[in-house]
Formats: C-alpha cells, structure tokens, sequence
C-alpha cells in the first residue's frame, strides 16, 4: 500500500464491494496504481488488507479520494443499479472537472445510460457504461468487459482494460468498445438475457434427469461434467456440475436438495424480454425463463396446486443422448435469440454494434462463455449481416441432425409431466423460423372482420378491406 496521498492513482474506484474490490485489485495487480472510495470503513480496510505490497489506496472521504486521482480522472463506479448510481454522480459532480471520466460498470438500465450521458455532456465530463461480467472471480481474474459510448473516452481507458480483460482463446482481451451511447449496457442486458435462457435450459435439463428419470445428483454431476468438454461444454454447464457435488455443511445432504425452490431475479432478464417486445424481435427462451422464475416464485400455491391438479403420469425412458442433443440445439436458440434482438437494437438506438466483436469478447471471463461462442464467432465473422444463427453455414447442420431430439425430449417430457417452458419455447422459435407460411394470414382477416385493421395479399400489392360477415 502507498501511503501518500498525493496525486498519484491512474484508476479509482466508487463502491468497494467484493467486485469493485476484485477489479481494482485486479487493476492493481497489472502494475497500475488505483484508489478506492467507498463510504463504510470495513470495505476500505478489506481493500487495504487484500492489497498486500500493491499500489491500492482505499478512502471514505471523497474529497481525498478525489485528490489521490491523477488528471485527468478516471472513476469507475461498481454500486447498485438505479438510484445509487445517479446519487454518486450528483455527489462527485461538484468535484470533478471537463475531460475527467465516469466510467458505469453495474447492470444499469441502458435508458437510464442514455440519459446520464446527456446530463453529464453538459459538463464536458465523460460518462459511459459498461457491463461487466464474471462475477466476483472474473472481476480478480479476468472479466469480460461491454464498453459503450464515445470511442474516444473509452480509448483513454483502453489499454489498462485490456491488461485485466479475460483473454480470449487466441489471446484476444475479452473487452470491447461495443457501440456508441447505452451499448455497453444494453449488450450486457442482452448477455443476461441469454444466460436467464441456458440456466433455466440448464434446470429443466436437471429436473428431467431428476425428478424424471430419477438419477441421483451425483451421476447428473457426472454427466454435465463429460458435457462440460464437448461442444455443449461452457462456464454455466461446468458450475452445475460443481453445485450438485456440493455437501451441506448443516445436515450433510446434497446442499442442492436443502436450497429453496424459489428463484430471484434483479432485473436483467425481464429488461431483455420488455425490451424484444418493443423491438418485435422474438425471444420466446428469454421469455419462458423469465416466466419459469416468476412461476418458481409461486411457491405457497404451487403447493395447493400440486394437490388439485394431478394426473397419472406416462413411463419415462432414460436417454441423455436426447438429452444432450435437445440441450446443444436450444443453446443455439438462445443465443440466436439474443443476437437478433442485439442486432435490431443497433440499428435502432444507432449504436454501431460489431455482431463479430461481442460474440469474441464473450468466449472468455463472463457467465455464457461457451465452446458455442468460437462457432457463434466464426459465423459472424464470416458474415455480420448473418440474420439468425440457425441458419449460419457452420451451425445449420448440426442444429438440423439435433432436432428432433429436441422433438423427441419435449414429447418425453410431456407424457412425464416435467414442465420444459424453454425447451418448448426453443422448438417453437425454430419451428416458426421455418415455416414458410405461418397462419398470421389468419390473424390478420380475424382483425380485418372485428376491425377493418385491412389486410395484404399474397397476389397483388396494395392495402385491402372485406366486410367478412356474410348478412344474416
Ligand atoms: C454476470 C452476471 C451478473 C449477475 C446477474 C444476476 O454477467 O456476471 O450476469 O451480472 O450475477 O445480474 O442476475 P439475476 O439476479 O437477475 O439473476
């Protein structure tokens, strides 16, 4: 620890929690020189005593944390999402100058983005966001970073990002000035969007296996973790594994078995589904996962339910081929899903989003990264304007000869009784993507009948109008 309290730190950082810790520390570590703020007195220690010999200051004062910055200032603030991160912007506002840099690294909402940068505009002080994820580890480690905003204030912040990055596996830092304005936030928005997809796929897998075929979690354990090397393998598949392994120091039980059925949500997801809504671009595996965690939430009626609505069940038929198959080809629907919106969203909010450059700074550090980015990679690459990632060169094959595992696992499912939401969502996107002809013809003459809404057709151009009902 330096003790001087000069001017002296490259890098600061408001809110001293473990990730603010971790990635100042990690700063640290690549021979910067940082301070920390932060209002309670135990993180601040907690910084100290974590640092060891590197050059990390920690304050509670923010005059002098403000002082120890270099010029000019570099702040990145790592607090709650909403208003915590407008009340740090007010408090330093009065103490920073033109040119200095607030950099946003919490899961804000990207509208609340946009309207920050504006504000601050007026000021000639920098603002941007940028999502950050990996968790506690990847923050220390190596995260993956989503910067957005003014190319030229994420450049003065560049080469210190790309030291901590999480390395790519052909050494590519795994961060990225992915577009202007929110897009930082908004790409990360979307990258929780998808992880809310393969964690409930990921659930609906373990409960098949389960409840359906009744192994124990032990051999689904041992089954995620030969899934965990093939083409399906990823941090979320890896950590399943890792937690159904783990003892309950309490009762001695699978810890698994003792947590509460009962999944929580900060927000990320459901923006991700509110926001395809706006757009009109279909995520319906998004969709179902933020449903399946509100209906988790049911707990106290599902408990009456399950009492009322009971029916014999049909014979299971163990198959983690299918399984694994079904699982590979909703993975791809989801990221397809996410991709599509990031796509449409760029060219809405203007943002200027390289498809290429997201899916490479999410093959290592953040919570999707998976042996399905390098292809996901390769196919924009080959392609930026690829519409869907079903239908890409290096992934349709596959995706094809995996399908009707799909089919075959969701009618398992059915007869067993095990609801499967985002498996049934993913076969519903891929089945609706290709059809040629969906029956919206329908839809439109119903609106046409109880609304003269008008219809087009399918023989000439031109807007048209039938009084449907025949006269009675
Ligand atoms: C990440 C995670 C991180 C956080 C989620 C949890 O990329 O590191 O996504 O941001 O764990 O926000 O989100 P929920 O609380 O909504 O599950």
């Amino acid at each position: 620890m330096i003790e001087t309290q000069e001017a002296v730190s490259e890098f600061g950082m408001v809110g001293l929690g473990v990730m603010g810790r971790n990635l100042l520390l990690n700063i640290a570590e690549h021979g910067r020189s940082v301070s920390g703020y932060d209002l309670g007195q135990d993180k601040v220690d907690a910084l100290h005593s974590e640092a060891g010999g590197k050059p990390a200051r920690g304050f509670t004062d923010l005059q002098a944390f403000v002082k120890s910055l270099k010029t000019p200032r570099c702040i990145t603030m790592l607090v709650p999402a909403g208003d915590p991160v407008d009340q740090v912007i007010a408090s330093f506002k009065p103490y920073l100058e033109p040119g200095d840099l607030l950099i946003d690294s919490g899961n804000s909402y990207y509208k609340d983005t946009d309207r920050r940068i504006e504000e601050l505009a007026k000021t000639g002080i920098g603002f941007f966001g940028m999502g950050i994820s990996g968790g506690e580890s990847g923050a220390r480690h190596g995260p993956s970073m989503m910067a957005g905003g003014s190319p030229e204030d994420y450049e003065k912040v560049r080469v210190p990002l790309e030291l901590v990055a999480a390395k790519a596996e052909d050494g590519t830092p795994c961060v990225a000035h992915v577009g202007t304005g929110s897009a930082g936030h908004y790409v990360k928005m979307v990258h929780n969007g998808i992880e809310y997809g393969i964690m409930q796929l990921l659930g609906e897998t373990y409960d098949l296996m389960h409840r359906g075929w009744g192994m124990s979690n032990a051999e689904i354990a041992s089954t995620m973790d030969e899934w965990a090397t093939s083409d399906l393998g990823g941090f979320l598949v890896e950590i399943t594994a890792e937690v159904l392994k783990k003892k309950d120091d309490i009762t001695g039980n699978d810890l698994v078995d003792m947590v509460k059925d009962e999944a929580k949500q900060k927000g990320t997801g459901k923006w991700t589904s509110q926001d395809a809504m706006d757009l009109r671009v279909p995520v319906p595996t998004i969709d179902a996962a933020v449903s399946a965690r509100d209906m988790s939430d049911l707990k106290d009626e599902r408990v009456i339910a399950s009492k009322i609505l009971q029916t014999q069940a049909g014979q299971p038929s163990k198959d983690l081929g299918l399984l694994r198959d079904a699982l590979y080809v909703s993975m791809v629907a989801s990221y397809a899903q996410g991709m599509c919106q990031l796509r449409a969203a760029s060219t809405a909010n203007k943002y200027g989003v390289k498809m290429a450059e997201v899916a490479s700074i999410w093959r290592a550090g953040c919570i999707i990264r998976s042996a399905l980015l390098k292809p996901i990679h390769q196919a924009f690459t080959e392609n930026a304007d690829l519409a869907n990632l079903l239908i890409a060169p290096n992934l349709h094959n596959t995706v094809l000869q995996r399908l009707n595992s799909l089919r075959g696992l969701i009618t398992q499912a059915i007869n067993i009784h095990i609801p499967v939401p985002c498996y049934m969502a993913s076969l519903a996107y891929i089945d609706g993507y290709a059809s040629e002809r969906l029956p919206a013809n329908l839809t439109q003459s119903q609106r046409d009948y109880f609304g003269a809404h008008t219809y087009a057709r399918i023989d000439k151009p031109g807007v048209f109008h039938t009084e449907w009902a025949e006269a009675k």
